[in-house]
């Protein structure tokens, strides 16, 4: 055996998909064949140029005495404490110059090396051959077992397998792996995530005994007009196809159609079945469903369906993309019990075992190819790969390595081609090959929107106004797009706070039959887990380019903590509506289920006074059909609320435990409030009193005789009561960079809301009242808001009331408008109100339920990977902290925090921030909205904080 001195890299420039793999085939685990896991600890040398070391490392005797060690699966760039180099995150920016297919001199570049003994048990080789299998490496990767080289990959996240049958020998088998992070691939991977590169998926052995199965093909439909499943096995080795449950015992090739129940992400009916070949035994997942295009519209067994979904990037904060299964099974269990039903695969195919999850406990899944080319859009898409021939084998390869791996699975419901890759010739050949393939699925892609090569008109981040015109078949087109069903594959930008106004989609979504659900995007924050800063963004490594915190815009947080956005995204899309009609005492609810009926739940019926229940009934729903509601009467009489208000609360509840959810567990819920309370009144009887030291007292209140601001409420310190105007802003207020019509979040900072000036004007003492005149107005600006703050009492309470009247000419909204305050650190720990629960704003509080809730101070705080405006409660009527109870004319927001919104603001990462000797307390009139403008559209009007003259109180009391 020779070795080159200087290897040849020429294959990482190659466009080529690379050379000595098997043909792709259908991924499975066999019942009888044996495998042998080469996960877990492999030695590891790092170069810094591609050829930097040659390749005598592969041959049998190397000795890696001065080599690392790397845990495989997994990023080489995440392990070694930074002395393997470091990730690099841009959205769409190549971090290398833009010369396909050219890459940098400077590739880090990978070596493994990972000696094996076979099992005692190993069959002989005259039993058949054995496979290597490498589930994902990032991104092209040259192999070798025992000297021997096996041939070389690129497309990062497909199975590549060799045959090394030949090769094996009893003991010290070495194989050896060199990893390249750049290559012409990389031009193809170009997703909105960090670059991570690695043997990031499981690597195989996997003994072929003779007659073993090869590629087969479970073709399972549903005919929904007489109740029948149709099954067929197609298989390139022969053999019989049983399935016990259905009676079902027939050859390969042979169709047999029974009686089954069929498939759905609702009822996700998997039946168990076996292929037998001569030499193996193989398990089937069989679930019998349909797919088709049918009067415009994406139906699964004869019934239009409505995508509840979200956008799934592998991730890990530790592991990176090496995800393992109970990750994997985490991810599904969350979008389970929060009433997702769709999953799209951004923007790779997922590791096998997540589809597998998929099936399991239901969801439909876009299974997306590993191609975007997002970064040729800086240069007008000129050279784009997707339409240059030279590629297309390439594309092809990773569209058949898709297919092929995944065509089993009943949940895969859509092939995507990719994303964000432009147009071109060699999408359509992806296309034309995928058809000709799978008949049984639908096409995806959301770059072309005249849908040349889709079954799909899809979009991303359109606006609710433009989704309702598609809705009504009012957005022009060409032909064929005007016949097609639209989906959202992205809409709903979870980047920090938010996102918001995904309530106004699904109203707009369950209106118009062609539009059929979306995507939120994302499904989790990528943030990377740092000794130092907590969870690492873009930046952190000190990248060349970057692109921020972009990379954290999940529905959950690193850690896989449900944030906000994914607590409002459940209610929003709870498959049971429940709304009451107060006046004649009914709730109607509907089921909005696309298969199951409602016999699955339980309801829970209880009225509330002052926020507290007063007692659960059993509300006896029928078992409706989907798409069927019932006015169902209320078992009991309104209670007297004396004053306070009541309402009554429906839950739905799982009646039995599930695969995914436990008995109780809560589906849906309606609330309505039946008598609203009456506003707390407070006599004006008392004056205020000037006394010693320059204090003004009224009732339980002391004031500054010189600012008119209070010193102490019913006993309690209190330091900078004023108007505030300002909020940290949020990503969403922010806005994207390519967006600069109405980024407020920038307008507002320009324009000085986050440097108001207090002017006192004023500070009268009358019989009656103190009243404290002020204009709040940013520098170098005319506009202002005159403010008059109103302070009356009875003598153990006392009320505030702020008039605000806006000066000048406004052309932005507010971010908040309220007072704030400080109290001591040690005041409170803990805050008891009635109102909303759960961080709201006026467009994400569709999940704020209202009762008595009692946080601590510290769980108001959202922990958003880059800090901003957070924790805002809503309709809140009272709180009580510290001794003090206030009380809200009308309902307010509440916020309490131990730092000010201004050390929120300029906290770039949670470890920025530390508690001070404040508690700091905001209680607002009003609040703008989200929107989701970090990516898409901003907050709808009615939603907006506007500039207006205002009129708001709060009444102090103590408690108890
Ligand atoms: C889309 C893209 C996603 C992600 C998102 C913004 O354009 O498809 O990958 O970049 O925007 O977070």
């Amino acid at each position: 055996m020779s070795f080159r001195t200087t290897a040849s890299v020429d294959y990482v420039e190659d466009v080529s998909p690379g050379r000595g793999a098997l043909p792709p085939r259908a991924w499975y685990a066999s019942s009888d064949a044996k495998s042998l896991s080469l996960n877990g600890s492999w030695r590891f040398r790092l170069s810094a140029t591609a050829d930097g070391e040659d390749d005598s490392f592969a041959g049998e005797g190397y000795d890696p005495v001065a080599w690392a060690e790397v845990t495989v699966p997994g990023h080489w760039v995440l392990q070694g404490d930074g002395a393997f180099g470091s990730p690099i995150y841009t959205n769409h920016l190549y971090p290398f110059p833009v010369d396909p297919p050219h890459v940098p001199t400077e590739n880090p570049t990978g070596d493994h090396l990972r000696v094996f003994d076979l099992p005692d048990d190993w069959p002989t080789e005259d039993d058949g051959g054995a496979v290597l299998r490498f589930d994902g490496v990032e991104s092209c990767a040259r192999v070798w077992l025992n000297g021997t080289e096996l041939g070389e990959f690129k497309g990062s996240r497909l199975p590549h397998e060799f045959a090394v049958g030949q090769l094996l020998k009893p003991a010290g088998n070495v194989l050896a792996v060199r990893v390249h992070q750049w290559s012409a691939g990389s031009y193809l991977e170009d997703q909105d995530q960090w670059w991570l590169p690695g043997i990031f998926r499981d690597v195989t052995l996997l003994h072929r005994p003779a007659g073993a199965a090869g590629d087969f093909f479970v073709h399972a439909s549903y005919d929904h007009t007489t109740g029948e499943g149709t099954l067929r096995v197609d298989s390139d080795v022969d053999g019989r196809v049983s399935v016990p449950g259905l009676d079902i015992d027939v050859a390969t090739g042979e169709q047999v159609t029974v009686a089954v129940e069929p498939w759905s992400a609702e009822t996700p009916k998997l039946y168990d079945g076996e292929l037998v070949t001569a030499g193996e035994r193989v398990p089937l997942r069989i679930g019998f469903r349909t797919v088709a295009l049918e009067d415009g519209l994406i139906k699964v067994n004869g019934k239009a369906i409505l995508f509840k979904g979200v956008n799934r990037h592998e991730w890990h904060p530790e592991q990176g993309r090496a995800l393992d299964l109970e990750t994997m099974r985490e991810d599904v269990l969350l979008m389970k019990r929060h009433n997702l039903n769709a999953v799209r695969t951004s923007h790779y195919p997922p590791h096998p075992a997540f589809l597998d999850l998929c099936d399991e406990y239901g969801l439909w899944v876009i299974d997306e190819c590993d191609l975007e080319t997002h970064g040729f859009t800086e240069q007008g898409w000129r050279d784009n790969p997707v339409d240059d021939d030279r590629w297309t084998p390439a594309l092809l390869d990773r569209a058949a390595r898709m297919v092929e791996r995944d065509k089993n699975h009943p949940s895969v419901v859509f092939w995507s081609l990719g994303n964000e890759a432009g147009t071109g010739r060699g999408l359509t050949a992806m296309a034309e090959w995928i058809h000709g393939r799978d008949s049984s699925r639908l096409v995806h892609y959301e770059g072309d929107w005249n849908c040349r090569d889709t079954d799909v008109y899809s979009r991303m981040y359109a606006s609710h106004e433009e989704v309702e015109r598609i809705g009504q078949g009012l957005d022009g087109g060409a032909g064929k797009r005007r016949e097609l069903p639209f989906i959202q594959c992205e809409y709903g930008h979870a980047m920090g706070n938010g996102p918001g106004g995904i309530a106004d989609y699904q109203r707009i979504f369950e209106a118009h039959d062609r539009l059929q659900g979306g995507f939120i995007w994302e499904w989790i924050d990528h943030g990377i887990k740092h000794p130092e800063l907590g969870y690492a963004y873009g930046g952190d490594f000190g990248e060349e380019l970057h692109d921020g915190n972009f990379v954290c815009d999940g529905l959950i947080f690193p850690d896989r903590t449900p944030s906000p956005g994914l607590v409002e995204y459940k209610k929003v899309i709870e498959p049971v509506r429940i709304e009451g009609d107060v006046a004649d005492g009914t709730v109607r609810v509907t089921n909005a289920y696309d298969f199951a009926d409602l016999s699955h739940l339980e309801f829970e019926f209880s009225y509330q006074v002052d926020g507290l229940p007063t007692g659960a009934h059993t509300l006896t729903v029928p078992p409706l059909a989907p798409g069927e509601s019932a006015e169902v009467k209320l078992p009991a009489a309104v209670p007297d609320g004396n004053g306070d208000d009541v309402q009554w609360t429906v839950r739905a509840l799982l009646a039995a435990d599930t695969a995914w959810g436990s008995m109780g567990h809560e589906v849906a819920w309606g609330q309505e409030t039946v008598t609203p309370r009456t506003a707390v009144t407070v006599a004006a009887s008392q004056r205020p009193v000037p006394g010693e030291r320059l204090l003004i007292t009224l009732g339980p209140a002391t004031f500054d005789a010189r600012s008119g601001r209070p010193t102490t409420i019913c006993g309690l310190d209190v330091t900078g009561l004023r108007l505030d105007v300002w909020r940290a802003t949020t990503d969403n207020d922010d806005g994207a960079s390519w967006q600069d019509d109405t980024r407020y979040g920038v307008l507002w900072r320009k324009l000085g809301l986050h440097r108001m000036q207090h002017r006192l004007d004023a500070v009268e003492l009358a019989d009656d009242a103190l009243t404290v005149r002020t204009r709040v107005a940013p520098a170098a600006a005319e506009v202002g808001l005159r403010t008059v703050y109103r302070w009356t009492s009875d003598g153990t309470r006392v009320k505030l009331t702020v008039s605000v009247t806006p000066e000048g000419h406004w052309t932005v909204p507010l971010p908040r408008l309220g007072v704030r305050f400080g109290l001591p650190a040690d005041a409170a720990q803990e805050v008891l109100y009635f109102g909303g629960g759960g961080e709201a704003y006026p467009d994400t509080r569709a999940a704020s339920m209202l009762g008595q809730w009692l946080p601590s101070i510290d769980a108001l705080h959202t922990p958003y990977v880059r800090p901003q405006e957070n924790g805002a409660r809503a309709d809140v009527r009272w709180a009580e902290l510290g001794g003090l109870r206030v009380e809200g004319d009308p309902e307010f927001w509440f916020s309490a925090r131990r730092w000010t919104n201004e050390q929120l603001d300029a906290a770039r990462h949670l470890t920025d921030l530390t508690p001070g000797d404040t508690l700091w307390i905001n209680l607002d009139h009003g609040q703008h909205g989200i929107g989701s403008q970090s990516c898409g559209p901003g907050p709808l009007p009615q939603y907006f904080l506007k500039a207006e003259p205002t009129e708001f109180s709060f009444v102090f009391s103590t408690t108890g």
